[in-house]
């Protein structure tokens, strides 16, 4: 599969332009063709066939197959064991999610990401490390989650989701109110959805999508003034002068570590959001 991330920077195309095979949606992400360098092509070689999980339609399609039912003979299948599954949508590098899976052997952790550098990288570490219980998925992540069995998840992390920040662009962030109640769907009762983002219009964002929904509870304990109009990415300098409202968030996940999308984030002076929404228990 050659799949590889449009970087932020560069104009994107119109949402009909960024199609997943023959399913028109609108994505988070956009397809382009990429190479991977001589060293990330040797670790897609030496460890893909291990850690990648062809749950795929097709070998070039990022959907999951039609059929496919994600349920705990899926983990049997592919993590060996019943451990609880820690899932994390969008993992970039994969630092942080391969540094999870290091210190915690006694969970399973699935990878989530959608272009292929991102995913060679994260085979290269986790191949370096010889880990057992962490596995790929090559997929639209809010596509898998349809196919979940119900209650199947232990925890869902989505840290610093592509921003999407010009107004127009704001409905391709990926949480959305649709991928919020898979998300609920898939996870335990009482499992938690941890979030971080450095983008204060997401974090408003989030809180609307997320902080009234019957499915889930904020339970974190910090109390953040945020601007309640958005802005967009020319328009981000006014949201200082806009009416503010208190909201809940969370101290910073001391299960995460600091990637450079964070680091990057914090050295340009922005504040890191931090949640945690509970799932409610559906009767
Ligand atoms: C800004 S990066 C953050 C990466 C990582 N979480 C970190 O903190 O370093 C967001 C990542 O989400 C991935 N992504 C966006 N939409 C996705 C989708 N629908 N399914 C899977 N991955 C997605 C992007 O390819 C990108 O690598």
């Amino acid at each position: 599969m050659s799949v590889e991330a449009e970087p932020l920077s560069i104009a994107s195309p119109s949402v009909d332009d960024a199609k997943s095979g023959p399913r028109r949606e609108v994505l988070s992400f956009v397809r382009r063709s990429g190479r991977l360098d001589k060293r990330l092509q040797k670790a897609w070689d030496c460890y893909a066939d291990e850690y990648l999980i062809p749950l795929n339609e097709s070998e070039s399609s990022l959907n999951v197959r039609e059929q496919l039912i994600f349920d705990v003979e899926t983990i049997k299948q592919y993590w060996g064991n019943h451990n609880p599954l820690i899932v994390e949508v969008g993992t970039g590098q994969g630092e942080n999610i391969v540094a999870a899976a290091a210190a915690h052997p006694e969970l399973n952790f699935l990878a989530l990401e959608v272009y292929d550098p991102g995913i060679a990288h994260t085979l290269l570490l986790a191949g370096k490390q010889g880990l057992h219980n962490l596995r790929i998925g090559q997929l639209n992540a809010p596509d898998i989650f349809a196919h979940m069995q119900e209650g199947i998840i232990a925890e869902v992390w989505t840290f610093f989701p592509d921003p999407w920040p010009k107004m127009k662009h704001h409905k391709r962030r990926i949480i959305q109110d649709s991928f919020a109640r898979a998300v609920s769907a898939a996870l335990a009762p009482q499992g938690f959805w941890r979030i971080a983002t450095d983008i204060e219009d997401y974090a408003l964002h989030i809180h609307e999508v997320l902080d009234e929904m019957d499915c889930f509870t904020n339970v974190g304990n910090l109390t953040v003034s945020l601007p309640i109009e958005h802005v967009g990415k020319g328009t981000a300098g006014q949201a200082v002068n806009l009416p503010h409202k208190d909201f809940i968030e969370s101290e910073r996940f001391e299960g995460r570590v600091l990637t450079n999308f964070e680091n990057k984030g914090i050295t340009a002076g922005r504040a890191i959001h931090d949640f945690t929404y509970r799932a409610k228990a559906t009767s």
